[in-house]
């Protein structure tokens, strides 16, 4: 019997590939640097299996490329990178990370909460710059988290995660989005739910953990971020399309609101006009998943996802499982 063929369209962390190799023959591209769609394409050509990033671009053209594709693995939580309606037409399953990097993500959006809040990376600069003066009441002040309005947009894993999170700071947490009230934010949390344009107007801090799709795409623009205080702050770790970004450097530059830490972008690697030099952005390269356990618990997993696949198996975590049923 011919071994299956997979491809990993970036180097992942060596557990995931390992468990690969153990029943497939595995090409990985040798370069750290996301592939062509050229490359993506052609190499990609003849493989039964596939795993791909948030950067690759999976569609009717990927998938007219790979005829004999019999299941692609994301190594993302996020899969607006793919057309998944597509997959399903065609029957080829499809998975992606989630839970594994839940942790992690609501851990980095805490940590841009807290930075923006408290002027870490302004502060930080001055120290290296060798201009700070010494101590003064009047340096660097920065907003109370404690006691304050946690406002979280979207109310999925992540975002429960964030909001577990402000415990420790007894805030109070209000929420926006999903299709049912949230159990797990209700009862556990004392969260309440309300309407988007009453979220925007009684919190101090926004966490945005909303995926991104039409409905998502700018919703935080111009009109929305005027809805908000002027003193608060707006962290994003999901996608960065979800908010305007050049209405959202406009908003900084002006005061309308008073911070925003960010991770995602809206055209990624790239950042709109301004944003470098706005002192109230925190601004990461999206490493939100970026700790050693969430990234190797995403290569397991999507390794997993890709094997079971191949193997006619059910995957751990499917996002068309209704194409398994009519195998
Ligand atoms: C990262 O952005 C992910 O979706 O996993
Ligand atoms: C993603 O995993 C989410 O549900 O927030």
């Amino acid at each position: 019997m011919t071994p299956l063929k997979v491809y990993v369209t970036r180097m992942i962390p060596d557990e995931g590939l390992a468990r690969l190799r153990e029943r497939c023959e595995v090409s990985v591209n040798p370069e750290d640097r996301p592939l062509t769609r050229a490359e993506l394409l052609t190499r990609s050509a003849g493989m039964d299996g596939v795993l791909g990033l948030l950067t690759d671009r999976i569609d009717a053209g990927f998938f007219d490329a790979v005829p004999g594709l019999k299941g692609y693995a994301n190594y993302a939580v996020g899969y607006d990178n793919i057309d998944l309606p597509e997959a399903t037409r065609r029957g080829i399953p499809v998975s992606n990370t989630p839970d594994v990097l839940t942790q992690a993500t609501a851990e980095l959006a805490w940590t841009l909460l807290l930075a923006v809040a408290r002027r870490v990376v302004e502060s930080d600069r001055v120290m290296r710059s060798g201009t700070w003066p010494g101590w003064g009441p009047l340096q660097f002040i920065g907003a109370d988290v404690s006691g304050k309005t946690l406002g979280i947009v979207g109310p999925g894993r992540i975002g429960q995660a964030m909001a577990r999170m402000s415990k420790g700071f007894g805030m109070r947490v209000v929420y926006w989005g999903g299709r049912q009230p949230s159990r797990v934010l209700e009862d556990e949390m004392g969260a309440e739910r309300l309407s988007f344009a009453e979220l925007l107007s009684q919190s101090d801090f926004i966490s945005v953990h909303l995926p991104l799709n039409p409905e998502t795409r700018h919703l935080f623009n111009a009109d929305t971020l005027r809805m908000m205080k002027p003193t608060a702050f707006l962290i994003n770790t999901a996608r960065g399309p979800v908010i305007d970004e050049a209405d959202l450097v406009e908003a900084l530059n002006k005061r309308i609101i008073a911070g925003a830490g960010l991770d995602v972008y809206e055209a990624e690697p790239k950042m709109a006009p301004g944003l470098d030099t706005c002192p109230n952005a925190v601004l990461l390269p999206h490493v939100g998943s970026g700790t050693h356990s969430s990234r190797t618990g995403m290569a397991l997993l999507a390794a997993e996802n890709l094997l079971a696949m191949l193997e006619g198996r059910t995957p751990p975590t499917c996002l068309n499982p209704e194409v398994l049923s009519k195998k």
